[in-house]
């Protein structure tokens, strides 16, 4: 009998609910993405995000189980994302799942939203043990040792700037739209990296710091407006520059952290996981250590339910239930919640 899990994500800006099967087979994702609400904001406000999802909570559920051609009565169990994140955004698909799972007399999981980005890869072919995972969306950036399912370690970590919150700080300076990652990614492609833009050295070699990159890039801007005053900012090259530095940083603490593991193999995780530059740069380094490269289609790199329901399928095989008392957290480590 195959396992049917609802999903619920509401960490952010977008309300998601996936039906899938077994952890692997996606009968239905569906999202509602906020960046229209958010943008002329420059980034995503809080408040604003929770209240959207309260409104489009049951309209997305309900497509979705529609669309899996799923009754709530043939359901397994429910599933939600309840660390970490925007607490009101949190708080909105938690209730939701708590009340429908109480309501159905289903069985309810709850999941860490970085375990969900890692079991994006799953949704591809099964994981392979070791392997590391790296996670690069707009609010994290963390090498993490998956030893076996849900057996994580977090390796390093960003010290300051996500990587993709610097993509966006970095596109706000050059008066891209939010998020400014995919245009970034674009515009680069018809630059010349011809700038040298800093890769900055932590002490541990498995750390990461973005946010000095991003400084480097603003006093760069201004240094040219003052010099070059009414000419237009070189964006290709400035972005090509910018982009050169971030993917060698990644791909060096990376590479050490796959050495350090002895890992079988590479998952790329998280929105910034789109990038066209650092998925092909990932696939040169993994084929060069003979590692497998794995990387989800965009549409599960970005924050989506159906890969909250293919962690929860570990947690399911492994008994792990909530029950209603439990309560999102803004921030937790993954390494806590190691099985
Ligand atoms: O995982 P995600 O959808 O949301 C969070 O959990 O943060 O990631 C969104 C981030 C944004 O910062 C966006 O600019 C970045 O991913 N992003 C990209 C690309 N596509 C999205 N960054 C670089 N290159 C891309 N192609
Ligand atoms: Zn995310």
């Amino acid at each position: 009998m195959a396992r049917t899990i609802l999903a619920i994500e509401t960490s952010c800006d977008d309300t998601a609910a996936a039906v899938v099967e077994d952890g692997t087979r996606v009968l239905s994702s569906v999202r509602k993405s906020q960046i229209a609400r958010h943008a002329v904001f420059g980034g995503v406000v809080p408040e604003i995000a929770s209240r959207e999802h309260v409104s489009m909570i049951i309209p997305v559920v309900d497509t979705a189980l529609r669309k899996a051609g799923v009754a709530s009565r043939e359901l397994n169990a429910v599933a939600v994302t309840y660390a970490p994140g925007l607490i009101g955004s949190l708080l909105v698909g938690v209730m939701f799942a708590k009340g429908l799972a109480l309501a159905l007399n289903l069985p309810l999981i709850a999941v860490h939203h970085l375990a969900g980005h890692i079991y994006a890869n799953q949704l591809v072919r099964p994981l392979a043990f070791p392997a590391v995972a790296l996670v690069v969306s707009g609010g994290h950036t963390e090498l993490v040792a998956v030893r076996g399912h849900g057996v994580f370690e977090v390796l390093g970590r960003t010290l300051d700037d996500a990587v993709g919150e610097a993509y966006d700080k970095v596109g706000r300076l050059l008066d891209l739209p939010y998020p400014a990652g995919p245009h970034i990614d674009r515009l680069a492609q018809s630059g010349i990296p011809r700038f040298d833009f800093p890769r900055a050295r932590t002490e541990s070699p498995l750390m990461m710091s973005f946010s000095g990159l991003k400084t480097h890039v603003m006093h760069f801007v201004q240094k040219y407006r003052r010099d070059y005053p009414g000419q237009s900012l070189p964006v290709q090259d400035i972005a090509a520059s910018f982009q050169s530095s971030v993917v060698d940083v990644l791909v060096d603490r990376t590479t050490r952290a796959l050495g350090a593991v002895g890992a079988r193999q590479l998952l790329l995780a998280g929105g910034v996981a789109a990038n066209s530059a650092l998925r092909r740069a990932l696939a040169v380094r993994a084929k060069e250590l003979g590692v497998d490269f794995v990387v989800p289609p965009v549409e599960y790199c970005t924050d989506n339910a159906a890969m909250i329901a293919a962690y929860a399928d570990v947690l399911y095989q492994a008994g792990r239930f909530a029950d209603l008392s439990f309560s999102p957290h803004a921030t937790l480590d993954l390494t806590q919640v190691s099985l």
